[in-house]
Order: C-alpha cells, then sequence, then structure tokens
C-alpha cells in the first residue's frame, strides 16, 4: 500500500527529510503513533518519530543543518536518538535498533539492526507501521506484522510473542490497557493472558511513567474500559489497592451494601460524560475511597460507613504522595470534593436550614459547581423512579443555594469587619482575641445570626468584645 503523502500538511519537511537522507547514503522511514493516527484518520500527534538504518543522531544533524534557522539538536547519547524542533513539531531520529533489555529494569541494550528488526521489538502491531520517505519507494506503508489488519479489527497485538514484548518493557502492559481505553480496542487474548502472567514486573516501572499512561486512561471517553482491565490484569492491585479494598458485597442479616468498586467506575464514566477536568474525574474516582476502612455493621442501622469523606479526604494526600501526583492545588481540590461529597445530599436528610446551606457555599466556594456534578455523576441507581426523586431532591438543595448565595454572597466570603477595624474598636495590639472574634462574626453569620453586612458586624463585635472583657477604645 502506498500512502500519498502529497496531500500531508507536512509533506515538505518529509521531502526535505527524504532529500538529506538519499545524500547522506542513509534509510529513512517514518514510524510509530503518527503513522497509526494517520491511518486511524485521528488528529496526528506533533511528536513525529523517523527511524534510519544507520546513525539516527548523525541525520537528525543533516536534516538540520538544512533548515534556516536551523533549529538545536538535542542529543540522548544513551538511547542514540537525536530530537529537534520545528515548526510546532518534535521530530525525533533513531537508528534501527535490535535491542533487549535486562531482567531488573527497562534500560534497553542496544545493538545497531534494520527496520525489520526496529519493528519487531515495538510494542503493538498498530505501532510497528512504517512509511518509507526513501526515493525509491517514497510513502510506501512497511506493515510486517498486519497491523492494517488490526487497525481494522479494532485489536492491540504485539508483533512477537506477548510475553517477550511485555517482559522485555513492562511499561507496555500499561500502554496496552492506556490504548484500549483511549482507542476502544481489545487486547488481544494471548497478550490479555502474558500481562496477567506477567504482572509483577510492573514494579520495576517508575510511578510517574505509570501515571502518565494512567491519566491518560483518565482523560478518556470512558475511563472505565482501562479501569477494569487494571483490576482485571492485576495492576491496579498493586498500584492501588485501596480502590480493589472496595470490591465485593457483604450480607449481614439479610442486609447487603452496594459494590463501591463497580459503582465508583459508573461514576467516573457519568462524571467523564460532563467533564474533561482530570482533577474532577479523580475527585469521582476517590471519592468513596474512605468506604472500605470505615465499613461497619451497625445493629439497628445497617451497614455504615461513618465518617468516610473525611478519612477518604486524607487518604488522597498518602495516595498522591505515593502515586507521585502533584501534591499542591490539584490534590487539594481533590480532597475538598471527596470530602464534600456527601453533603449536598445529606441536605436533603437533615434539612435545608439556611445555615446548613451557608456553610455549604462557605466550604465549597468557587468549586460549588464542580461538586454539583460530582453529585449528580453519583447517582448510580438503575431503579428509575429512585433516580428521578433523587434528581429532584438534588435540584432542590441546588436552587435552595443558589436562593441563599443570591441573599447572603458567603460564597467567596470575605469578612465584614478586618482585624485592623476589631484592633482599632477597642484599641488593641495584634494578638488571639483578633482571631476568636473573626471566627464568632463568621460563624454568626452562617449560622444566620446576624447579616453579612458591616454595620451588624460591627455591633456584634461590641457585645462579643465585651463579654471577653474588651473595652471599647
Ligand atoms: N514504543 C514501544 N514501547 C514503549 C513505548 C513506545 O514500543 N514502551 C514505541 C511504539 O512504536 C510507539 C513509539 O515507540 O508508537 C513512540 O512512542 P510514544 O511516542 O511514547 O507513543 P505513541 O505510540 O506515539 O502514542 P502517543 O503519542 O499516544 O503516546
Amino acid at each position: 500500500m502506498n500512502i500519498n503523502l502529497t496531500q500531508n500538511k507536512n509533506f515538505k519537511l518529509f521531502k526535505l527529510i527524504s532529500e538529506v537522507a538519499e545524500k547522506n547514503d542513509q534509510t529513512v522511514f517514518i514510524v510509530g503513533g503518527y503513522v497509526r493516527d494517520l491511518l486511524m484518520k485521528r488528529k496526528t500527534p506533533t511528536d513525529i518519530d523517523f527511524v534510519t538504518e544507520s546513525n539516527g543522531m548523525s541525520l537528525a544533524k543533516s536534516i538540520a543543518s538544512e533548515i534556516q534557522p536551523s533549529p538545536t539538536v538535542t542529543i540522548f547519547k544513551n538511547y542514540g536518538t537525536a530530537m529537534f524542533k520545528f515548526q510546532g513539531l518534535d521530530l525525533e531520529f533513531v537508528g534501527a535498533r535490535k535491542e533487549s533489555y535486562a531482567e531488573d529494569s527497562r534500560k534497553p541494550s542496544v545493538e545497531t539492526g534494520t527496520l525489520d528488526d526496529d519493528q519487531k521489538r515495538r510494542d503493538f502491531t498498530i505501532n510497528s507501521l512504517a512509511i518509507s520517505l526513501n526515493k525509491e519507494n517514497f510513502g510506501d506503508l512497511i506493515d510486517p506484522f498486519d497491523g492494517v489488519l488490526d487497525i481494522k479489527k479494532k485489536i492491540l497485538r504485539t508483533p512477537l510473542e506477548p510475553s517477550q514484548t511485555y517482559s522485555d518493557d513492562p511499561l507496555r502492559m500499561m500502554r496496552a490497557i492506556r490504548f484500549a481505553s483511549t482507542l476502544n480496542f481489545t487486547i488481544e487474548e494471548d497478550s490479555l493472558k502474558a500481562i496477567k502472567q506477567e504482572v509483577d514486573r510492573v514494579k520495576i516501572v517508575s510511578m510517574e511513567r505509570i501515571m502518565v499512561e494512567f491519566n491518560k486512561i483518565m482523560l478518556s471517553e470512558k475511563p472505565s474500559v482501562g479501569l477494569k482491565l487494571m483490576e482485571e490484569t492485576g495492576i491496579l492491585d498493586l498500584v492501588m489497592p485501596e480502590l480493589t479494598a472496595l470490591k465485593g458485597i457483604e450480607e449481614v442479616d439479610g442486609q447487603t451494601h452496594k459494590d463501591n468498586f463497580w459503582h465508583t467506575l459508573e461514576v467516573v464514566d457519568n462524571i467523564s460524560k460532563h467533564t474533561e477536568n482530570l482533577w474532577l474525574r479523580w475527585a469521582a474516582l476517590l471519592h468513596d475511597v474512605g468506604k472500605a476502612p470505615t465499613k461497619k455493621f451497625l445493629d439497628g442501622s445497617g451497614w455504615t460507613f461513618h465518617g468516610h469523606e473525611f478519612l477518604g479526604s486524607k487518604m488522597v494526600k498518602s495516595l498522591f504522595y505515593r502515586l507521585k501526583l502533584p501534591l499542591g492545588n490539584d490534590m487539594k481540590y481533590v480532597q475538598k470534593l471527596v470530602k464534600l461529597s456527601s453533603r449536598p445530599i445529606a441536605l436533603i436528610d437533615d434539612g435545608t436550614s439556611d445555615s446548613a446551606l451557608r456553610r455549604l457555599l462557605f466550604d465549597a466556594g468557587e468549586d460549588l459547581e464542580d461538586l454539583f456534578i460530582l453529585n449528580k455523576a453519583d447517582i448510580t441507581t438503575k431503579n428509575s423512579s429512585k433516580q428521578a426523586k433523587f434528581k429532584k431532591n438534588f435540584e432542590y438543595v441546588a436552587s435552595k443555594i443558589k436562593e441563599v448565595e443570591e441573599k447572603d454572597q458567603v460564597r467567596n466570603f470575605q469578612p465584614p469587619i478586618s482585624g485592623e477595624e476589631i484592633m482599632e474598636l477597642f484599641n488593641l495590639k495584634p494578638g488571639r482575641e483578633i482571631g476568636i472574634l473573626k471566627e464568632k462574626v463568621k460563624e454568626a453569620i452562617l449560622e444566620g445570626e446576624i447579616g453579612n453586612d458591616k454595620d451588624e458586624a460591627r455591633n456584634f463585635v461590641i457585645k462579643e468584645g465585651e463579654t471577653l472583657g474588651l473595652i471599647l477604645a
């Protein structure tokens, strides 16, 4: 098959590469994800990989020197690769490799090989496709492992015997699952078996790289595809046992609880229909994580998960730390949503008093809409009348919160009286009384004892200050 590259937006670049290689007496091919996505008519990536059957570094340098102004070529000696940026593209050149990996690491030992050697050692047949840029067969697709057929059949298959491909580089197990989730492909049976057998080798892969793949799964249209595969192969148990601990249904005295693992996957899929925000999707993934360690059967009340939101939000931090995820605002956001996840619904049972609504508004602040998205996604009952009831209850809480918000403006709460003003009132130096009084003002506003208003706050502080024994200046 010949791929007509003349219409390709990078045609001029491909032609230039072809000519330089020809001049240098080198072969050159486009390989990997670019070819795959081109054939699948997906948006092609901005990083393009090229293979030559001799030295990739010298080819990269020769090409860069033909471009004005010449881009800087970065060399990765250990891997024998060279790359440079050109018109928003990351172009990477590598000498064809015949390689094997050491048992205990992902670092390959490299030997020069032919294109065929190089294609064999790639992860999946759909990633082993190459397009020739050589003069005699420019545009020819080189597909020794039937990658095109596998694209049609939507399957992920390894070019070599699966256990060899996976044990060569165990990150590929995560890649298989990631591609299954993002491309909606099936992992071929023998491959899936090999992943299950080799699963322990995932332990030699760095957490950062596992998380790159995991987050791609989380950002796919239906993350449960990848999450289920991670569960089935045992990878999830190795990486996030806190989640697999949610699996299972127990029964005591004829009373059961829902399987919180499968429920969680549904919530993640639900939320993914409404947001591309990775961390909101993570909040859905972890919203019930505290349920396994808090689960109790109590006579009279049945199954309870008391305090699971609070414990869950603590677990978010240790999980993020172990998973080498960012520990700044993104983590805090996930913690906050996990902690608040049951609050809006609890309001229905405990009564929608204005003070409870104000408190939620105060605690959720600018993340209130995201919390609502999470709450809606959390409704997974299959019973349609129950579903309608939950939705209605929820809409009711949301509308009540809106009312309170308009009235009291506590969402991005700014105290109506400042610490300096309090100090002036009582002629005080900075000290703990100021904090106590400010907290009292906030509480009084949230409880509805006073309005969110300067004069009311001032009068309140005078009264409270006096009970603390302070004397008005
Ligand atoms: N590759 C591999 N084994 C890996 C990683 C990569 O065999 N563990 C090969 C595949 O042929 C892959 C190519 O290197 O197509 C480029 O890898 P990378 O850029 O990481 O992924 P892409 O396949 O391009 O996919 P994406 O851009 O979606 O990450």
